[in-house]
């Protein structure tokens, strides 16, 4: 094998720069060409294609983002664009695919893969929702940014003695809000995982009110419903007031954590090593520290499970 492409596909997440430059680098410490392709499947269909130095990763493992840009593509979605993607890829004499993204993009890593083009994927999205894998690529940034938004917020509500409520993203996923939740001291989580209690949410605001407390902080996962339709609930049963604040794309970007830079350059790494083993239709994660590999087919079909132990622990301390 001598040369392989790289592409970032779907919702972008912080640390995927990181992912590429341990790709790229892996690649070049390997004696292997790597190409990226910009805006993802709909720009390989497109032929926007281009070779990777050792330099043009230089200087972005601190940037948000991706510098080869995403996109959703549907047209990738059908048979002629696959076929049109993996013309693009021979004309240009790559031999082997590394995928960043979520489940959506590795639908497609698969397809290629069963057509006869080895690909490789890597979890990269703010939502944790891969299964296989205990942490994807920019989730915890993700998480700090909303840990960050929780303790201002907090602030301004032990001085105004109010309840506010804080939508995060994570699609059908609680791992953002749960998360964020415990290390945020929230009073109350909702998360698609389980049912939602809005009178056991009242109680809690109530009992911390009578106690003294000044604040009262509900996360809620956008999975669940809108952190506004909770606030109607809330006045309507209950005559509380609360305030909203919906963190929508705040939490995609910004500079990655530590955590996220040193996954993104494990992952990375991994998934060259296995495009050289001959591997293909695989996706890497991390299982308990260790870097795996498992099959995206098995991943396709699994489901992401939310760790009941933290539901517990976040229940008990919000007391
Ligand atoms: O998958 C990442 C994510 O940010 C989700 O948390 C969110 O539901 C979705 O993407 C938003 O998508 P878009 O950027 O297309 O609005």
């Amino acid at each position: 094998m001598k040369r392989i492409g790289v592409l970032t596909s779907g919702g972008d997440a912080p640390g995927m720069n990181a992912a590429i430059r341990a790709i790229v680098r892996t690649g070049i410490y390997h004696q292997l060409e790597v190409y990226g392709i910009y805006q993802g499947y709909a720009g390989l269909i497109e032929g926007k294609i281009k070779p990777l130095d050792v330099g043009s990763v230089g200087d972005i493992i601190h940037r948000g983002g991706t510098i080869l840009y995403t996109s959703r593509s549907e047209e990738f979605k059908t048979e002629a664009g696959r076929k049109k993607a993996i013309e693009q890829l021979k004309k240009h004499g790559i031999e082997a695919l590394v995928v960043i993204g979520g489940d959506g993009s590795f639908r497609g890593a698969l397809k290629l893969t069963e057509a006869g083009f080895p690909t490789i994927g890597i979890p990269g999205t703010i939502d944790n929702d891969i299964p296989g894998t205990d942490f994807t690529i920019g989730f915890d940034t993700a998480l700090n940014t909303v840990i960050h938004a929780i303790d201002q917020i907090r602030d301004t509500a032990t001085s105004h003695d109010r309840t506010f409520i804080i939508e995060v993203m994570g699609r059908d996923a609680g791992d953002i809000a749960l998360w964020a939740g415990m290390a945020g001291g929230a009073e109350s989580i909702l998360i698609p995982e389980s049912p939602t209690d809005v009178d056991k949410v009242i109680e809690r605001i109530q009992q911390g009110h009578a106690r003294g407390k000044r604040h009262s902080i509900i996360i809620v996962a956008e999975g669940v419903c809108s952190a506004n339709d909770v606030a109607k609930q809330l006045k309507e049963k209950a005559g509380i007031d609360p305030r909203v604040t919906v963190l929508g794309h705040i939490q995609r970007g910004g500079s990655p954590t530590a955590s996220d830079r040193v996954l993104a350059s494990r992952l990375g790494a991994k998934a060259v090593e296995l495009l050289l083993n001959g591997e293909a239709g695989k996706m890497v994660g991390i299982r308990q520290n260790q870097i795996i590999a498992c099959d995206i087919e098995q991943i396709l079909t699994g489901h992401h499970h939310i760790d009941p132990t933290l539901i517990q622990i976040a229940s008990q301390l919000s007391i």
